[in-house]
């Protein structure tokens, strides 16, 4: 089945994403100081670029706004993201996988889930493939440390 991405998702992605976790595990630690810098540091050479996590959030849009009028679209509305408890937005019904995470959303939760939701948060109810490259995951949140003050 091709999703909005364009990308079939199925379970060949699924062995995919458990082979090449020993790789993720090894580089962790590193890719994650890397993405809290890009977040960070704007200005910098190295910096995430917003402008265009806004771009790409538009296949996000189909179903998240970040009004600060609270508008629920298909998903919840990600106005005040950044230190709210993953699932707790009232009014909107999460999964109880969402909602048990016992994730805070920061730099770092948002750019594992934004990655690969299935892995980060396995049973959630969001039906996307993750993002290809760290580059575009650390624009995305970029964007979204803006967009969603
Ligand atoms: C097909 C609809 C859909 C698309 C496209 C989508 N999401 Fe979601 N998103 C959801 C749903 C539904 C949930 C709630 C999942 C659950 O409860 O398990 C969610 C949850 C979230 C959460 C957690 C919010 C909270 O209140 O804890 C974040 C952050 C998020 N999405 C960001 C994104 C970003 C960024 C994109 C684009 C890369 C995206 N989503 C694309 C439907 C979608």
């Amino acid at each position: 089945m091709a999703g909005p991405y364009g990308k079939t998702a199925g379970p060949a992605i699924n062995v995919e994403d458990h082979l090449a976790m020993s790789g993720a595990a090894r580089f962790g630690a590193a890719r994650r100081i890397a993405l809290v810098a890009l977040v960070l540091t704007p200005g910098t050479a190295l910096a995430a670029d917003a402008a265009a996590g806004k771009a790409a959030f538009a296949k996000c849009q189909v179903c998240h706004a970040v009004d600060a009028q609270g508008r629920q679209t298909l998903g919840p509305n990600l106005h005040g993201l950044f230190g709210r408890k993953a699932g707790n937005l009232a009014g909107f019904k999460y999964s109880d996988a969402m909602k048990n995470s016992g994730i805070t959303w920061d730099a770092e939760t948002l750019a594992r889930f934004l990655r690969d939701p299935k892995l980060a948060i396995p049973g959630n109810r969001m039906a996307v493939p993750g993002e290809k490259s760290a580059a575009d995951v650390a624009n995305l949140i970029a964007y979204l440390v803006e967009a969603t003050r």
